[in-house]
């Protein structure tokens, strides 16, 4: 019997702690690992080697994915599904586990209906935006290259007397804003989830700039789409120079942190031990205060991620909800 692992959609640090595990332990059950390389679309292609110790040594600590991702759009139409599943089974792999967001969980239920493929997947994506779990591999990694970024950029701004947009990714989900945002004492946050209310922030910040505030540290979560326009409205209504900073595809790069190289290594014996010795079919790993359990793929993908009504309340005042 063979395993196959994928890494599916965007890649984030903590994946090649997953993929070293997964070979560990199935070797250890005397079952055979394959790496199936760049995601889905690999898959279809045939690109699928039997793992070998050397394959996954010398890789825990570096970020990404060895084994490479992709987007598939192929995927959807099932007779690259049907190549896939024929790609599988010439090599006697009958289930698999995947690291990704919920559109690549749905792609292998589709797979599984079709061809009766079992699969785990594992929450991986530093958008932190997959319901049923608290917790995605990554997340941990892509907010401390945020923290050193606005570190940095909390330097320039406070010797120049500026205010500076940091915008975060995220997709449609703020937590790595609101996040970055509170532990990095920014005076304003904005976020998908949380009304903002300009006048309350501005009437704040401008009593504190008579006060001496030097600088102001704006955080963005990608999906409010407001980067541009709130440097302009700091400009206008603060009267303090402005700049934006991007940062783009840095948040998706970086060494996993002791964390998320400990998550890796759970999530993936958590995905194991569904596939071997509880005969899950289909599912999901997720995290929850502290304990893992298997969720349907159904239930992940039903629901929308809610952060935290604590983690809002700390970010109120930054968004001008007083
Ligand atoms: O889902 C992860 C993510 O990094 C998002 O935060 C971001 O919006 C998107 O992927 C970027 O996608 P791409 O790498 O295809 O540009």
């Amino acid at each position: 019997m063979g395993i196959g692992i994928l890494t599916s959609g965007g890649d984030c640090a903590g994946m090649n702690p997953a993929i070293r595990k997964f070979v560990d332990i199935c070797f250890e059950n005397k079952v055979e690992p394959y790496l199936i390389y760049d995601g889905l679309e690999g898959m279809i292609d045939g690109k699928i080697k039997k793992a070998s110790k050397k394959d996954v040594s010398g890789i825990i600590h570096r970020g990404g994915t060895i084994i490479r991702s992709s987007r598939s759009k192929r995927f959807f139409e099932k007779v690259y599904r049907e190549e896939a599943y024929n790609q599988l089974k010439s090599k006697g792999i009958n289930s698999i586990v995947i690291l990704g967001g919920d559109g690549s969980f749905r792609a292998l239920k589709q797979f599984y209906d079709d061809f009766g493929i079992r699969f785990v997947g594992i929450p991986a994506t530093i958008d932190n935006d997959i319901h049923l779990t608290e917790y995605c591999l990554g997340v941990d990694t892509a907010l401390n290259v945020i923290r050193s970024a606005i570190d940095n950029i909390r330097d320039t701004a406070s010797s120049f007397k500026r205010a500076f947009v940091v915008e975060v990714m995220g997709r449609e989900c703020g937590y790595l804003a609101i996040v970055s945002a509170i532990t990095s004492g920014a005076e304003i946050c904005l976020v998908p989830e949380m009304e903002y209310n300009l006048n309350s922030i501005k009437y704040r910040l401008n009593s504190e700039i008579k006060e001496g505030r030097g600088y102001i540290l704006a955080i963005v979560a990608e999906g409010v789409n407001k980067t541009q326009f709130l440097k302009d409205w700091i400009e206008k209504e603060l009267g303090m120079d402005a700049r934006v900073s991007v940062l783009g595809h840095i948040q998706r790069g970086g060494n996993p942190t002791v964390y998320d190289r400990l998550m890796g290594f759970e999530f993936a014996s958590k995905a194991l031990d569904a596939l071997l010795n509880r005969n899950v079919q289909n599912g999901v790993v997720v995290y929850r205060e502290g304990r893992f359990f298997i969720e349907t793929i159904e239930d992940v993908v039903s629901g929308k991620y809610k952060i935290k009504r604590e983690l809002l309340n700390l970010a109120k005042k930054m968004s001008g909800n007083t």
